[in-house]
């Protein structure tokens, strides 16, 4: 069975959701490794609950984000982790990781890409003042939130939604899709040639 590690920085609702669905067998996968660069994260508790291992490191502990990359790598490789699941990992990761999981490497993202790419795209789309927004989930490639889209769902705006408002909808849409794409991916219904993905038309997970 696929082996999973979530990469993760903050809060960790999805890094539950993915969790909670590997108890249920319904992630297709087992999540070996949460890593972090955050060492207070509410989500580093969370692994700890879940009984999972947090890899968790320091940056400024490191001469480059290279170093600290090509050590993570080794961690997985000795893990035999098949697929890296971004849920909230803030940083930029550099080709040491991106071409060694190219294709093996996906993230989720507030915004309907690419729409409102980088930091505090829930606050981007509404000073935007854009009527429907949603979610993302796409592989990762080298370029900020700019890999070939495996999955949106959209939301409508309404009437003076604060930004609270609009990120508490969009993290529940989240905890629900990105669970369901790495079933997807796990059970080998997702296909990736060149920008394009394509989902086996069998994809219906619809208890999710
Ligand atoms: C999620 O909304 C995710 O889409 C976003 O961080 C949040 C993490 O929430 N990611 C990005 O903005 C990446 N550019 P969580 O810690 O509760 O899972």
């Amino acid at each position: 069975q696929l082996r999973i590690a979530v990469f993760a920085s903050g809060q960790g609702s999805n890094f539950q959701a993915l969790a909670d669905a590997a108890v249920q067998v319904k992630l297709g996968g087992s999540i070996e490794l949460l890593v972090c660069d955050k060492p207070d994260a509410p989500v580093v508790e969370r692994a700890r609950r879940a009984g999972i291992d947090a890899w968790v490191f320091t940056p400024k502990d490191y001469a480059s984000r290279e170093a600290y990359e090509a050590e993570i790598l080794a961690e997985l490789q000795r893990r035999g982790v098949g697929l890296i699941v971004l849920a909230g990992y803030m940083r930029i990761l550099t080709p040491v990781l991106v071409e060694a999981y190219a294709g093996r490497m996906i993230n989720i993202h507030p915004s309907l890409l690419p729409a409102f790419p980088g930091m505090n795209a829930i606050r981007q789309a509404l000073e935007h003042g854009v009527k429907v927004s949603g979610v993302t989930i796409h592989f990762v490639d080298g370029g900020l939130d700019s890999g070939p889209i495996i999955a949106q769902r959209t939301l409508d705006i309404s009437e003076g939604e604060t930004e609270a408002m609009l990120a508490d909808r969009i993290h529940a849409a989240e905890n629900v899709l990105y669970p369901w794409a790495v079933r997807a991916i796990a059970e080998g219904r997702v296909s990736l040639n060149g920008r394009r993905v394509s989902l086996d038309a069998a994809v219906d997970f619809g208890e999710y």
